[in-house]
């Protein structure tokens, strides 16, 4: 969602902040803009709808903005539409400030602000803010009290940052609910929503906790916490020239993800068992055998992570498993009991709804454990557990690499959980991780698939509508497959159970529709057969994702058939997922869409 950069004690402060919105792009965002503190103290600000890119045309076009500091943001519209107006950074007097998050009680604030005289210019919940903060200036005489004082104000979730002509070279930022960081570099400070958008220079970085406020200026920041006491808080070195990321010789960040898979699922798979012994060896202690329930909350393509861990869980552990998606979890009052364990899965760690039904599983005394791609998130930093997946920076919107090292921890966590619980001996555990640690080699000779997929690809293009099959730990793939689809080509996508059919989705078939089916040869192969006969006998064109054998069986009942990998239980989902990710992608390349932003989206999503 919205990005925010900020930066002080850098002579080329204009293009740091355009550098740093640049790499938040792949965040989702619909406008942008920029303001620095000229060598006189006096601020200007430039604003764009659209693209990072409008923004940096506007700038040259008055040729730069000179000075040593200033903020930056990409906007993701929440309140009011995403045209310049509403874009920031807001100005009010002396003030210039930008804001990530929601101000629930901004109406009131408003409402106050006018009575006092003050002018609104934008739709947006955020411009009271930058008010409240230019009329808290008059009435303290350190600047931070100022900021503190109108941090105390604000009601609902956020990250802010602003500067001020009253306090040349500091850039003031707080944190609520939202993710925002201090860096500093020698006699550099800056200040950013995700450390990616930071340049080289920014050696440490201090992590904010939620009600803290930061004032940080050329090489300094001081910290102070909801009280407004001096806080120190975590620091880790910066990302330096490693954590740059690049499409090398790919075309978007999406595809070279996809093509990463094996080398980060084995990465990830690596971590959490001991591939020689052919045992289990988790990253962190966790106590599988005191749980009477396990419940896995996430949004999005983490929560269908979860869903098909559910099946791993429960038939090789025998360990209830319950998964929610957590904008519906935390309000509808979860009964809890003894022993239940909450696992959450987010690639960012910072995302809204769970990272609140994190807290709320704590404060019922619940065991919390966080899956998180992002090692220093705010999840990762509350969580009782915290267990990693080693996909490294994910850019593009639509997840892919994450969700397959989350499958593959996921695995690896239900062969800990079934060896525990005393429901799998050394011998089964063994199969079982064999089974897994195949899955980065297959994922790799899943790629090949591409040739096959980009004919398919460019028929799907032109469909209205796709339907997505699958039975058991396949049926979570068929959602994620449909929710890629719909992602990032716009094209309607369900996906379905394939014994749900008869209940609804059939209504939808008729001459010429596509409906994919993931058809691997296993138990269930017969029942998924059948699903395929009742489509194609009311026209649907069949495009079976399938394993050797069952591509066999199913010669005369698809028009086309991907042929995966032979794999195990475990590694099918993973290996299965590289085809409906390239199905996704390759349908999105022939229809021209912003593949690695797709419009709307967002890639953490912060707010509610
Ligand atoms: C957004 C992203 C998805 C992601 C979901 C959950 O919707 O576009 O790709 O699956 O958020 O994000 P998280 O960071 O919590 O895994």
């Amino acid at each position: 969602m919205c990005g925010i950069v900020g930066v002080t004690g850098r002579a080329d402060a204009q293009s740091v902040l355009v550098e740093g919105l640049r790499r938040l792009e792949y965040r989702g965002y619909d406008s942008a803009g920029v303001c620095v503190a000229g060598p006189d103290g006096a601020l200007a600000t430039e604003r764009a709808a659209g693209k990072v890119a409008a923004l940096s045309d506007k700038l040259g076009a008055r040729g730069g903005l000179a000075g040593l500091s200033g903020i930056a943001h990409t906007r993701w519209a929440t309140h009011g539409a995403a045209e310049e107006r509403n874009a920031h950074p807001h100005r009010a007097g002396r003030v210039a400030l930008v804001h990530n998050g929601i101000i629930e009680n901004h109406g009131a604030l408003k409402a106050e602000l006018m009575a006092e005289g003050r002018v609104f210019v934008s739709d947006t919940d955020s411009e009271v803010v930058a008010h409240l903060f230019d009329a808290a200036l008059d009435q303290h005489a350190d600047p931070h009290d100022a900021w503190r004082a109108v941090i105390d104000r604000l009601k609902g979730a956020f990250a802010l940052a602003a500067v001020s002509e009253t306090a040349p070279g500091l850039v003031f930022g707080a944190r609520k609910a939202a993710p925002l960081l201090a860096a500093l570099g020698p006699g550099t400070g800056y200040i950013a929503s995700d450390a990616m958008a930071l340049p080289e220079d920014a050696a440490t970085l201090i992590y904010l906790e939620d009600g803290d406020t930061v004032v940080v200026g050329a090489g300094s920041a001081d910290v102070r916490d909801a009280q407004g006491r001096p806080a120190q808080r975590k620091q880790a070195a910066g990302p330096g020239v490693f954590g740059r990321v690049d499409k090398g010789p790919f075309r978007h960040f999406m595809e070279k993800e996809i093509h990463e898979q094996p080398e980060v699922v084995g990465r990830t798979i690596a971590a959490y068992v001991h591939l020689a012994d052919g045992a289990v060896n988790l990253p962190a202690k966790v106590d599988f055998a005191a749980m009477n329930r396990l419940l896995i909350v996430a949004c999005g393509t983490a929560a269908y992570a979860g869903m098909v861990a559910r099946y791993w869980f429960e038939s090789l552990a025998g360990l209830p498993t319950e998964v929610d998606i957590a904008s519906e979890f935390r309000y509808r009052d979860p009964a809890f009991s003894p022993g239940d364990a909450a696992l959450f899965i987010s690639q960012s760690g910072e995302t809204a709804d769970p990272l609140e039904a994190l807290r709320l599983c704590k404060a019922a005394g619940l065991v919390t454990i966080a899956l998180t791609n992002t090692a220093h998130s705010t999840m990762a930093r509350e969580a009782d557990i915290v267990l990693p997946t080693l996909a490294g920076p994910e850019i593009g919107v639509a997840s892919t690499k994450a969700f397959t090292c989350q499958l593959s921890a996921l695995a690896a966590l239900a062969i800990a959980a079934g060896a525990q619980r005393g429901r799998m001996d050394a011998q089964a555990v063994k199969g079982a991780i064999a089974d897994l640690s195949a899955a980065p080699r297959l994922m790799g000779e899943a790629l090949s698939l591409r040739q096959g997929v980009d004919a398919l690809a460019l028929d799907l293009a032109r469909s209205d509508i796709v339907l997505f099959l699958g039975r058991n730990s396949l049926f979570p793939l068929a959602l994620e497959g449909a929710l890629k689809l719909k992602e990032i080509s716009y094209i309607h996508a369900e996906g379905y159970p394939a014994g749900e059919l008869k209940h609804g989705p059939i209504a939808l078939i008729e001459e010429g529709v596509a409906v994919i089916v993931l058809a691997p040869m296993d138990a269930l192969f017969d029942k998924t057969r059948s699903s395929i006969e009742q489509v194609r006998a009311r026209g649907a064109r069949v495009i079976a994702v399938a394993d050797a054998a069952a591509a066999v069986a199913l010669e005369d009942q698809s028009a086309l058939t991907l042929v995966t990998p032979d794999a195990g239980r475990l590694a099918t989902p993973l290996v299965m997922a590289v085809a409906v990710q390239l199905i996704a992608y390759l349908t999105a390349v022939h229809k021209g869409t912003d593949v690695d932003q797709p419009r709307n989206l967002a890639k953490s999503v912060t707010v509610e």
